[in-house]
């Protein structure tokens, strides 16, 4: 079985990385199809903790080729700092590829992510401030760098030119604001006018760092399609690493408090440049209970001292911002969904051990809608989503400290009867459960 699809069944920090580095081990590619490093995960391994924002996970298999696909927005100076704390940290990056056609995050997206939140004011999506909207905004208009136009210092400095242009009066906005802000706080005496453009926005100069990017990516630049197909042509195992997670997805999740690429297993064709019947496995990756990070609905959220617990348990805060998480109930109306969108033929329940000592635990199994309609299915529309309220099903909990085991036999009885009822009521079997940050710490689940 030669393409599995990993992807996220909530709002992202399922512990995808986790899964995905023990999969890992069955896989000769791992592929990153989406996102930019406003993902990240860490992953233990011998004790010692790696974080990753770009780079696959599968990176800390020496024998596995990494790639990172045409979907994904990568920014060159995340990439390479990655590279050399890998590096330092004795870990070889000689087996990565990147693609030619994945597209760069410039200085000035990620200045116009943060322009456009602060003009949401209220309404703001809580976006990770890494330039990941504006990037995907310029590709749709053809207005993106790609990969590869760091090779050519014309063609880059053409583009550039070209990419800079629409967003003059935004840019020249940003630079008042940001004038008024140091002064409203009293940063220092601001000497210089207003009219002095910001550095990090000088044609020369960013055209110089970026060839000298160039210079230090080339011998990791591919056609990585032909990398997938000619492992895929010669029956290898490849894994599509996906980012974020489904209900953060640009069509299906609820927009528009979402991410800029589509995170579902769709996109792993799309974004890795393999054909759909290349896919022979789509695995979604649940915690036992759901985050979410940044503004937007979530049904199910606890504003009490389980939540709390919750946060603390499970060691709540994003590895890309440090923000605290939004935590609540697990909610298999909104899991049922992700199920369908994604066709997945396995789940992997992450965190399981953080809901001991939670019990009774809660289910949402239903919504109700304002006027007191049943909603069984996840509503499409946003309105309603807004303001439906969950329906639970209780199920007895579990005190017996998890992190330890590592077999189903092992698991107390109202631990696998929540697993036994998730499974149930989303119809996908559940293969892999994990009961810690460890990658020892997992348990896998029979048929
Ligand atoms: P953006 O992807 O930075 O544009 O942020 C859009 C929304 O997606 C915000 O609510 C972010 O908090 C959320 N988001 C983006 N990446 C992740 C992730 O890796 N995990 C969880 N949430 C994410």
């Amino acid at each position: 079985m030669p393409g599995i699809v990993i992807v996220g069944a909530q709002w992202g920090d399922e512990g995808k990385g986790k899964v995905t580095d023990v999969l890992a081990e069955r896989a000769d590619v791992v592929v990153r199809f989406q996102g930019g490093n406003n993902a990240g995960h860490t992953i233990v391994r011998d004790g010692r903790e790696y974080k990753f924002h770009l780079i696959p996970s599968g990176i800390l298999h020496p024998d596995k080729t990494c790639v990172i696909g045409n979907g994904v927005v990568l920014d060159p100076r995340v990439l390479l700092s990655e590279i050399d704390s890998l590096k330092r940290a004795g870990v070889s990056v000689g087996n990565l590829r990147i693609s030619a056609n994945a597209h760069l995050i410039m200085p000035y997206h990620v200045l116009l992510d943060t322009a456009g939140e602060t003009k949401l004011g209220k309404l703001s999506i809580g976006t990770t401030r890494r330039g990941i909207g504006p990037c995907y905004a310029d590709k749709a208009l053809r207005l993106g760098i790609r990969v590869q136009d760091l090779l050519d210092e014309k063609i880059l400095r053409t583009k550039i030119r070209a990419a800079l242009e629409p967003k003059q009066q935004a840019l020249r906005e940003l630079a008042v604001q940001r004038r008024r802000m140091r002064k409203e706080s009293g940063e220092g005496r601001i000497t210089e006018p207003v009219s002095v453009p910001d550095p990090r926005l000088d044609l020369h100069a960013m055209v110089e760092e970026h060839v000298s990017f160039g210079h230090r990516l080339e011998p990791l630049i591919a056609d990585t399609a032909k990398v997938c197909w000619d492992a895929l042509d010669n029956g290898r195992t490849v894994l599509f690493e996906g980012a974020q997670g489904t209900l953060l997805d640009l069509d299906h999740g609820t927009y528009p408090f979402v991410t800029s690429s589509n995170p579902i297993a769709g996109e792993a064709c799309v974004g890795a440049g393999v054909g759909p019947t290349d896919i022979d496995e789509v695995w979604g990756i649940a915690k036992a209970y759901v985050t979410r990070v940044g503004a937007g609905p979530f049904p199910t959220e606890l504003d009490d001292e389980i939540g709390e617990r919750m946060v603390e348990a499970g060691r709540e805060f994003g590895t890309t911002t440090g923000r605290r998480r939004r935590c609540g109930w697990l909610d298999l109306v909104a899991l049922r969904y992700a199920v369908r969108i994604n066709r997945m033929d396995a789940l992997a329940i992450t965190k399981l051990d953080v809901l001991s000592g939670l019990g009774p635990l809660r289910v949402a199994v239903r919504y109700r809608s304002k006027e007191g309609a049943v909603l069984d299915s996840f509503p499409y529309h946003q309105s309603i989503l807004h303001s439906a309220t969950p329906e639970y099903e209780e199920l007895p909990g579990f005190d017996l400290d998890l992190t330890q085991v590592r077999s189903e036999a092992d698991l107390p009885q109202e631990a696998r009867d929540y697993l036994g009822f998730i499974s149930e009521f989303v119809g996908v079997p559940i293969r892999l459960v994990s009961v810690g940050p460890g990658r020892d710490q997992v348990i896998w689940v029979d048929g």
